[in-house]
């Protein structure tokens, strides 16, 4: 297979608000304007982030500016009814995909974000009652309208992914995948990206819990990413990111930094080539043993 051009980093916004940094809205101003400096212009939400403060928290640096929001691309998410006291409605934490949740959801997108659409819209999670020919017919009903520019999944199965593709154009699938995560590159998930020619996202590209979990796989990781780094000249956050992008599917990283540094390098990781052999250290010490 001919080797893609990498997809950019989206820069993740779970953690700059209440879930986080709790930016104001001159620093959210100004991390959005310095990420659109350097070329990341897309930037993943959920309705749920921050118990459903983090879009309108965001959005507010967009009120009234049109020209800002014209150089940005919007993700966001629906489908988790998240159980906080800013939804008392909810009773237990479920899932809901019906025309009507979906159709409240992104309206309340719109309204947080101070746009007339949202670039990409996604299914959070596998709704076990999930009716994909009503989803499909929502999601063609908003692209119709102009709300919403595309559609994909987060989190689902293979087959999820499958039963859904009959009926509707899938053009994302983001899960959880990195050094620390390795399920998606042999459950099919990345196989089916290709086969399918779905974009694949990892988020929490730099392995949730690496930092802050000191088990013997994630000495094992940080170890061999550090002694990578030193041969490649970067950061230890590099050689996660390029571990990544040496896989053919071509996944976009939804990195979740706070700090602009981090995803300036962040962006610079996709210069890395890394050699197969490396790939497979940072595999065997996630692993714990030699492949087959
Ligand atoms: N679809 C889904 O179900 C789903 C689930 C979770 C997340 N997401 C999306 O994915 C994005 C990324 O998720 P994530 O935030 O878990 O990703 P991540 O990029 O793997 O982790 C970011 C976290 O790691 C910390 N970090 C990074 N480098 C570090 C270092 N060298 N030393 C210590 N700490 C370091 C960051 O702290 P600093 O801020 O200090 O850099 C931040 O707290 C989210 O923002 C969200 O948009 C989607």
């Amino acid at each position: 297979m001919a080797k893609q051009i990498k997809h950019k980093p989206i820069v993740g916004c779970m953690r700059w608000g209440v879930w986080g940094e709790n930016f104001t809205t001159k620093q959210y101003e100004e991390i959005i304007n310095q990420c659109i400096t350097i070329g990341l212009n897309i930037f993943d939400h959920a309705d749920i982030y921050g118990h459903y403060t983090t879009e309108a928290d965001f959005g507010k640096a967009l009120k009234g500016n049109s020209n800002l929001r014209s150089k940005l691309q919007l993700i966001t998410k629906c489908g988790i009814n998240m159980l906080t006291p800013n939804r008392p409605n909810h009773n237990i934490k479920s899932y809901d995909t019906s025309a009507s949740h979906i159709i409240k959801s992104v309206e309340q997108s719109l309204v947080n974000f101070h746009t007339d659409y949202i670039d990409s819209l996604l299914i959070h999670r596998p709704d076990i009652l999930i009716d994909v020919e009503e989803v499909a017919a929502t999601i063609n009903s908003l692209k119709q309208s102009g709300k919403v520019k595309s559609f994909g999944l987060s989190n689902f199965t293979t087959g999820q992914v499958a039963l859904l593709h009959k009926y509707i154009n899938v053009e994302y699938h983001q899960v959880e995948i990195s050094v620390t995560h390795l399920n998606a590159f042999d459950d099919g998930i990345l196989d089916q990206c290709q086969v399918e020619k779905i974009q694949a996202q990892s988020w929490s590209p730099m392995g949730n819990g690496l930092f802050t979990e000191q088990t013997e796989k994630n000495i094992r990781i940080l170890f061999t990413a550090d002694e990578l780094s030193k041969v490649y000249n970067c950061s230890v956050n590099q050689i996660l990111l390029a571990f990544l992008y040496a896989h053919p599917s071509n996944i976009a990283p939804v990195i979740g930094t706070t700090k602009f540094d981090r995803i300036m390098e962040a962006k610079n990781a996709m210069e890395i080539e890394l050699k197969r052999e490396d790939f497979y250290k940072l595999w065997t010490a996630s692993t714990g043993k030699e492949v087959a």
